[in-house]
């Protein structure tokens, strides 16, 4: 267990695209676990790889809903549907930023867990957000590229203090 340094805004590794797992060893579970650990210390609903500087197609996601915590290893978006919707972003790469970003409402993705067994899941709403902006992530592109104009907001803790 290990809280990883966080690669944030400005850093070229955020741009480039990650490289497919072709093992799950114990480095890679290792990875998760500290990715876990990472995205809980600043209280992220999901965290990819790259985001703690290494170029794998791994992400961790937390809900804090006590069911919707889980790693994926080579995710990758096989349906969508039509309807989109205008959500409300952060990244733990991005502090203190905020926009709205357009995203399907609904997905399916495919992955492997870290047994290495292979999973599909169909989400909707919070969780369809955060599993595309998290693949997004394993594609080099970051939800402020992303954001509709007008939207952006920079909201500071002690701004939320004065509220
Ligand atoms: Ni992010």
């Amino acid at each position: 267990m290990a809280i990883r340094i966080l690669r944030e805004e400005g850093d070229e590794i955020l741009k480039k695209s990650s490289r497919v797992i072709e093992v799950i060893d114990d480095r890679i579970k290792a990875l998760a676990e500290d990715m876990f650990d990472t995205m809980h210390k600043y209280d992220g609903l999901g965290l990819a790889a790259v985001q703690v500087g290494i170029l794998k197609r791994l992400i961790v996601i937390d809900l804090y809903d006590d069911k919707t915590k889980f790693a994926l290893v080579n995710p990758e978006i096989v349906w969508h549907g039509d309807e989109m919707e205008d959500f409300e972003e952060g990244c733990l790469s991005f502090p203190n930023q905020f926009g709205k970003v357009r995203r399907y409402s609904k997905v399916k993705v495919k992955a492997q867990d870290l047994n290495g067994d292979s999973v599909t899941l169909e989400a909707e709403g919070l969780l369809a957000q955060a599993l595309q902006h998290e693949i997004d992530h394993l594609n080099g592109e970051v939800f402020k590229d992303k954001i509709i104009p007008g939207t952006f907001e920079v909201v500071t803790p002690e701004d939320l203090n004065k509220k």
